[in-house]
């Protein structure tokens, strides 16, 4: 057995060490934001952070993350909330700018590619608050193992909605 911190929470996990991360959160812990898109490391759609790094978590062996944060969507809203030092009451109202954008721009179709996406852009815009579209573009398909990949090609509304994310981040949401 290995306890690993999922969105800031102690889960004791059952399965062997060398269990891939996306089936012990899908199957083990009932965490289900990850995707099973291709198991290969090649789509994204298992995108989780690994202490703010993405990794792909159908690759990724269960053991890999004892000591450190294991955080899917579900985690981001609190890991904004912390971030930003918000009150518990603050905390329990608000998004994850990146989620908000999501909504505001409308950005899923099927919505499979999607977790995976926000998991990649909320990486990016930790490192780099105000990407531009040959940033974001390098981001999802150059820095990881391979890129992301959208099968219904929302990828229009993914820019906008990396750009409204980031304005939010800023403080320039007014809305
Ligand atoms: S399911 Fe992990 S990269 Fe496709
Ligand atoms: S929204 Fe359908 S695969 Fe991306």
């Amino acid at each position: 057995m290995v306890t690993i911190v999922v969105n800031g929470e102690r889960r004791d996990v059952q399965s062997s060490a060398d269990t891939p991360l996306l089936y012990v959160l899908r199957n083990e812990l009932n965490v289900m934001t990850p995707k099973f898109g291709c198991g290969l490391a090649q789509c994204g759609a298992c995108s989780i952070l690994l202490d703010g790094e993405e990794v792909r978590a159908c690759i990724t062996p269960v053991d890999m993350a004892v000591g450190k944060e294991v955080t899917t969507v579900d985690g981001l809203a609190a890991r904004w909330a912390k971030q930003r030092k918000l009150t518990p009451e603050a905390a329990a109202k608000t998004l994850h700018p990146v989620q908000e954008a999501w909504v505001d721009e409308q950005v899923p179709q099927c919505g499979i590619c999607q977790f995976g996406m926000m998991i990649k852009v909320t990486e990016l815009l930790e490192h780099n608050p105000r990407p531009s579209d040959a940033d974001i573009k390098e981001a999802l398909t150059n820095s990881g193992p391979s890129p992301h990949l959208c099968r219904c090609a929302s990828y229009a509304a993914i820019l906008e909605g990396v750009h409204r994310a980031a304005q939010i981040m800023a403080g320039g949401d007014v809305g």
